[in-house]
């Protein structure tokens, strides 16, 4: 038998695969692990009849991992999947993510029960102390106080809690390493016309571009109609944000003495970074 180096039935390439198979439900990949490791596994035992026991013994110890993979991936799904509704279980997908302006990888990942343990929250408390995001964000909301390590446990349950009710989806941005770099969010479950959210470290920058594609993305699979957001007027960067993502500007209005522009993206417009 030939030993292909990339997967003929298959137009990808193997990095491509590798983001579609973690973009399967986790029983789905549960069930792949397990025939992976069964193949590898078999392939073991015929490398040892035939006496090539370093071979095997490889071969057998990757299979048991990957086993092993599979069993966690099972568990993922039992912590999942009584929460999940079906808008959020079809927006529950990972993505990868590029910097556009260093080309360093980044994941766009739900911040669910089953990611909750991945997630540092003081990475999520020296993010919103940024100077930009604390004070557009969350300067009203704590007082003028330091946004606390109680804040951010307190958006982590509600990120959370949002995916379990169906109510909203928070996804964080995570680096290479897995640190949060960032997050966006859409705000209901209504599908014809829903509010998005963001805010991404300076240490990042070059990333939400890309991440609000990617979300339009699975929001058009997920079958919203629209997505908008709120834009202070002097918010330039967060305009161009969505400019750069195929959203244009309409009607203008006014909360609480504050001028927003509403930005918005219907499911037809193609979300392509400029
Ligand atoms: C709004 C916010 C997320 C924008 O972050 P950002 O780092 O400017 O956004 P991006 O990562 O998309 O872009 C950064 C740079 O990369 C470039 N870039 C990003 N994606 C790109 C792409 N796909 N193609 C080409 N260039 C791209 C941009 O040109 C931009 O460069 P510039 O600043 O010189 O114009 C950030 O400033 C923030 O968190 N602000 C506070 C919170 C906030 O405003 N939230 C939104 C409320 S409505």
């Amino acid at each position: 038998m030939t030993h292909e180096t990339t997967v003929t039935r298959y137009a990808g390439t193997l990095t491509e695969l590798a983001a579609d198979l973690g973009d399967l439900r986790y029983d789905a990949l549960a069930t792949f692990l397990q025939d992976l490791s069964a193949k590898i596994d078999r392939d073991g035992r015929a490398d040892a009849g035939r006496g090539r026991k370093k071979l095997a013994a490889s071969l057998h110890a990757c299979a048991a991992h990957l086993a092993d993979a599979a069993r966690e991936t099972q568990t993922a799904w039992q912590i999942s999947e009584p929460f999940m509704s079906p808008v959020a279980e079809r927006l529950a997908k990972r993505r990868p993510l590029s910097n556009a302006r260093t080309g360093v990888k980044y994941e766009l990942g739900p911040a669910d029960a089953a990611n909750r343990m991945e997630t540092d929250p003081t990475t999520v408390v020296s993010i919103c102390n940024e100077p930009p995001i604390y004070d557009l964000l969350f300067a009203e909301r704590c007082t003028g106080k330091p946004y606390a390590p109680a804040d951010a446990e307190r958006f982590l349950a509600w990120a959370e809690r949002g995916w379990h009710d169906g109510t909203h989806f928070v996804y964080l941005i995570r680096s290479d390493s897995g640190e949060v770099a960032g997050a966006v969010d859409i705000k209901s479950a209504n599908l014809p016309s829903a509010e998005i959210g963001y805010w991404l470290s300076a240490r990042h920058s070059g990333v939400m571009t890309n991440a609000v594609c990617a979300l339009c993305e699975v929001a058009r699979g997920t079958g919203y109609a629209e997505l908008f957001g709120l834009v202070r007027q002097t918010n330039i960067r967060s305009a161009n944000v969505l400019r750069r993502a195929g959203f244009t500007p309409g009607e203008t209005l006014t909360k609480n003495g504050i001028r927003y522009d509403r930005w918005a993206i219907v499911s037809h417009d193609r979300a392509t970074p400029g």
